[in-house]
């Protein structure tokens, strides 16, 4: 008999990950009451790039009792939902402005953005209550080799002090580098950060709840962005913006796909820092090495992102036309859930799989989904984690929990903590 897995029981929301090991090494699925969730590597990675599925767009909302409204329509012209020619064209437009150069060309200002949040962590640490100031070289934390890849003014995290690591470098970090990757004065970013964070919520399992908020947002974005968009065609800027009104894609199209940059590129980040940290503090063996060798950044960023995904389920899929998997029918309209965190810890392609280990090249992860959708962002998201980890590893190499961690429930893609109080011995 097949297991199930209750996406909102208690036992998932407390131990993801232990729930879904146990009904991984029974079967390679286990029902939900949106579809079989796909729980081991080879079937995930297939599933994820068969041409026989889709993703669910409207369908998603239209689960949740959602049919109409401008949810239904942002949604509906969201890259995420397109499928067959249209998401080809829109894709390979995109593809012209947020090429491999334009993200290796921002590593540097991403290092720089670590640094100064960096700095900002040693003076809130510094704050903290029983504060001892360690001065001068080599006298305590942060006098690791190099202080960071950039030996910036990010370098070392006074002793004594505690400060919560979400508010005070995941957020600001995965937003400030996003928006200045886009394009996004600095003067809104904390507004555009709401907003967008707003609009990230049609991706979870509760958006009749949140829809006055979503729609709020949407209006507002939409104003700001077209107004944007118009500076940028008057007076190209070097960012990104100013190279997608160069594409060939409606306005319609442009201000859909802003709207899907910023909503997919600042909560994954900003998670996917949070969760690298949680799994750090428990492997505090890795993460004095990452201190002592930041050549270990690429590594630590691929393995965080396998051992602890910010897109722990990864996105559901719809089957467009009946498709067999070991034996086993999936009826055409029907869904599956390809769940990529799962796939990430399949004891037949890891070995150790729980373990945490930046040293080793892993089999690649999942986690950035596959096929057509494969994660726009990745080169982004990898160059931000490879600027940002080892600084913050080299800043405080025996920083420890400070209290426990405010978990966001794991939904169908968000999953990270919302506060990770930490301390600096
Ligand atoms: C650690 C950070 C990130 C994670 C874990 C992540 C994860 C994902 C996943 C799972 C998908 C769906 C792939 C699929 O189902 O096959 C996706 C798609 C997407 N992501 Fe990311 N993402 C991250 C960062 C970013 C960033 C920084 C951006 C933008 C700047 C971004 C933009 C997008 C876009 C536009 C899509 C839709 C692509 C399409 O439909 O063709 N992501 N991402």
């Amino acid at each position: 008999m097949t297991s199930t897995l209750d996406l909102r029981g208690e036992d998932f929301l407390g131990d993801p990950q232990g729930v879904l090991r146990g009904l991984r090494e029974a079967d390679w699925f286990a029902e939900t009451a949106m579809g079989p969730a796909i729980l081991r590597y080879d079937e995930v990675r297939a599933l994820l790039s068969s041409w026989s599925l889709r993703t669910p767009g409207v369908d998603f909302l239209a689960a949740q009792g959602i049919t109409d409204g401008p949810v239904v329509e942002a949604v509906r012209g969201f890259l995420l939902s397109a499928d067959g020619d249209d998401h080809q064209r829109v894709r390979r437009s995109v593809g012209k402005a947020f090429t491999v150069r334009r993200v290796e060309d921002f590593r540097c200002l991403a290092g720089d953005l670590a640094d100064e949040l960096v700095a900002g962590l040693g003076k809130r640490a510094g704050q903290g209550a029983g504060t001892t100031r360690n001065e001068g070289p080599g006298s305590g934390l942060g006098s690791g080799p190099g202080n960071g890849p950039g030996g910036g003014p990010g370098s070392g995290v006074e002793s004594g002090g505690g400060f919560d690591f979400v508010e005070g470098f995941a957020q600001p970090f995965a937003l400030g580098a996003l928006c200045r990757f886009v394009g996004i004065p600095e003067d809104v970013r904390r507004e555009v950060g709401e907003w967008t964070a707003d609009v990230g919520l049609v991706f979870g399992l509760g958006v009749a709840e949140h829809v006055p908020r979503i729609e709020a947002a949407l209006e507002n974005l939409h104003g700001f962005i077209d107004d944007l968009l118009d500076q940028r065609r008057r007076s190209p800027q070097d960012d990104l913006l100013s190279a997608l009104v160069d594409q060939s894609l409606t306005e319609a199209e442009l201000r859909s796909l802003v709207i899907t940059l910023l909503s997919a590129g600042h909560g994954s980040v900003r998670h996917q820092l949070g969760n690298a940290m949680a799994a750090f503090l428990a492997h505090p063996d890795q993460w004095r090495l990452l201190a002592a060798d930041p050549s270990l950044a690429e590594q630590a960023a691929e393995e965080v992102v396998r051992h602890s995904p910010s897109a722990l389920l990864g996105l559901p899929r719809v089957v467009k036309e009946d498709i067999r998997v070991n034996g086993t029918t999936f009826a055409a309209g029907s869904w599956v859930l390809p769940v990529t965190g799962s796939a990430n810890r399949d004891a037949a392609v890891y070995d150790e799989p729980d373990r945490l280990d930046i040293t080793v090249a892993r089999t690649a992860h999942l986690t950035y989904g596959g096929g057509i959708h494969y994660c726009l962002g990745a080169a982004l998201a990898r160059v931000e984690l490879q600027e940002a980890l080892p600084r913050l590893a080299a800043a405080m190499p025996d920083v420890r929990a400070d209290g426990p961690a405010k978990w966001l429930p794991p939904n169908e893609v968000g999953y990270g903590p919302l506060s990770l109080p930490l301390r600096t011995p």
